[in-house]
């Protein structure tokens, strides 16, 4: 699977932390858009590239990282086609697999510490979309 990540400046470590994890997993290819670093950068700019690269098939999935993760998903979720949703354990993780078929997970780096985000991470990578009467809702969204 690959996978498309972005942060600014308020999901930098908790970025860092995520990519030691996932560039551990063999199953896993990432693409890293920024930013490695603290410069304060606008959010919609990076939930544009890892959402580009989700609809034009450079990636599979994405992950969004600012502060709180209400920006980023904001953002996102202008984007006809993804469906970002900002997660802060891991039973609504599970179910924006199974129910909602999310193609972006965003997280709140001032929210979220790294063990549980970290949790998140894992059981949304590892959930598939249940099809069925979900797939009649979320084609609603993008008709
Ligand atoms: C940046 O200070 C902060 O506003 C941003 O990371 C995010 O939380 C916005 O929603």
């Amino acid at each position: 699977m690959i996978i498309a990540i972005a942060n600014d400046h308020g999901g930098t470590e908790l970025k860092q932390y995520l990519l030691q994890v996932l560039r551990g997993q063999d199953a896993i290819q990432i693409i890293d858009f920024g930013i490695g670093d603290h410069q304060s950068v606008d959010y919609p700019e990076y939930a544009r590239k890892v959402c580009r690269a989700v609809l034009d098939g450079e990636a599979n999935r994405g992950i969004l990282i600012c502060g709180t993760g209400l920006g980023m998903s904001m953002a996102a979720n202008r984007f006809p086609g993804i469906r970002a949703a900002l997660c802060h354990d891991e039973f609504t993780a599970r179910l924006s697999r199974q129910h909602n078929d999310a193609n972006i997970l965003v997280l709140g780096g001032r929210v979220t510490g790294a063990p549980v985000a970290e949790a998140i991470v894992q059981v949304w990578l590892a959930n598939a979309f249940e099809g069925g009467r979900h797939q009649r809702r979320i084609s609603m969204m993008d008709p």
